[in-house]
């Protein structure tokens, strides 16, 4: 075995001693083909279709909001917002919108979704198709039935055309069914996986700083590989919540609501650490502003981990912001969308 592949396969099990050399292609090679149900396949016709509905706020009861007012591209995929603000919400989205129809939880990142064998921040949905009707259907989101969705779409001329090109010889081709596979389809493409973490497993040692680099080894040294572990920075399964908690928010039993098992109350799924220097503010509730805050929280409480000095706060902080960011896959906004109502206008995000 050669010593590029040891040093992979050390990292991927979180060991301490090995030194963050150079790791060879077969971390980065982890990823496995975007998974996709042989009953969707993808199309580039399904993708822009599903692009387009993404953006189009004709999805929403106030028809204002739509899937990008909370997963937008300036935002990490999320909105900037510890919880966020459906329909009936006054200001472009981002941090300064405001309104009466707040979710309970964190708006999760979108990147790498395809991969996520369960989803949200309970994992009470295990597909991308299943999981579209959700937001449609909760009235704090979007609040419009997705069978009243379809049947605006198809008086549409424009969508007549897009939904029969994405799905040849159905008839109808316009369907709640069809919405919902093109958005998955359009979901499946938002992929991050060429970071200067992976550059640097790959061989590239320039593409890490000297601080990132020794916070990749405390990443290592710490185990949160562990939960967070590479490729994919996640892990499919369900750990305590040490968020501080934000005063007068609901209550909320993470895991437990999907299995009714008391031992299961306060767990949430693992979220990925991908691009996670875009996606705050942190944890399911959103209740932590800062990435460094965040870190410093993880390090106290996971096992195998400890309290940080602040240099190795910053220098694990210095990883994750830039080892993991790579944004070189964000969809393209579309200037206008086939219902010809306005695409949510985004906010301003100070530079970082
Ligand atoms: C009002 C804001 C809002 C809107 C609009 C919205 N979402 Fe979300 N989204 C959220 C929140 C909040 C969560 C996390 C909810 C939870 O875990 O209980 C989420 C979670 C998700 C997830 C799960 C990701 C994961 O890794 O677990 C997907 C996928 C998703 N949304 C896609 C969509 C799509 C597609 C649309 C449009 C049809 C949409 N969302 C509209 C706020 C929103
Ligand atoms: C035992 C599993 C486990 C270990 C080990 C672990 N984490 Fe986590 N991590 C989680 C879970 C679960 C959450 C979500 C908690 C929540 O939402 O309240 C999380 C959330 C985070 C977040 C916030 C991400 C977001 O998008 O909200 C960061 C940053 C983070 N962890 C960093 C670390 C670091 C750094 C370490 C090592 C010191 C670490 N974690 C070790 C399970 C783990």
């Amino acid at each position: 075995m050669s010593a590029r592949r040891l040093a992979a396969l050390c990292l991927a099990a979180g060991c301490a001693s090995e030194p963050a050399a150079p790791a060879g292609d077969s971390l980065r090679g982890a990823f496995p083909p975007v998974p996709v149900p042989a009953d969707n396949p993808m199309t580039p016709a399904k993708v822009e279709l599903g692009r387009l509905l993404f953006h189009d706020p004709i999805l929403s009861a106030d028809r204002q909001v739509a899937c990008v007012t909370c997963h937008g591209q300036i935002w990490g995929l999320s909105d900037g917002l510890p919880v966020s603000v459906g329909v009936g919400g006054v200001g472009p989205a981002g941090t300064g919108r405001r309104g009466p129809n707040v979710t309970r939880r964190n708006a999760s990142t979108l990147w790498n979704v395809a991969w996520r064998p369960a989803l949200f921040w309970d994992g009470r949905a295990s597909s991308l198709e299943e999981q579209a009707l959700g937001p449609m259907r909760d009235p704090r989101e979007l609040g419009r039935p997705p069978d009243d969705v379809a049947a605006d779409l198809a008086r549409i001329p424009a969508y007549g055309r897009l939904f029969a090109d994405a799905f040849p010889g159905e008839a109808p081709a316009v369907s709640a069914r069809n919405l919902v596979r093109a958005l998955a389809a359009f979901q499946r493409t938002l992929v991050s996986t060429w970071a200067p973490y992976d550059r640097y497993t790959a061989g590239d040692r320039g593409a890490l700083g000297a601080q990132a680099v020794r916070g990749l080894n405390l990443f290592q040294i710490l185990r949160c590989t562990a939960c967070h572990a590479p490729p994919s920075f996640d892990r499919t399964v369900y750990e305590p919540s040490f968020s501080p908690g934000t005063p007068g928010a609901p209550s909320d039993d993470g895991r437990a609501e999907v299995t009714g098992r008391p031992e299961d109350r306060g767990r949430f799924l693992v979220p990925t650490l991908r691009n996670v220097g875009e996606t705050g503010p942190y944890f399911h509730d959103g209740a932590v502003a800062s990435l460094a805050d965040a870190v410093s929280l993880e390090a106290s409480h996971r096992p195998g981990a400890r309290p940080l000095t602040p240099a190795e706060r910053d220098d694990l902080t210095a990883f994750l912001r830039e080892g993991m960011t790579d944004l070189h896959r964000l969809p393209e906004r579309p200037d206008a969308v086939p219902s010809g109502l306005m695409v949510p206008l985004d906010g301003y995000r100070i530079p970082r």
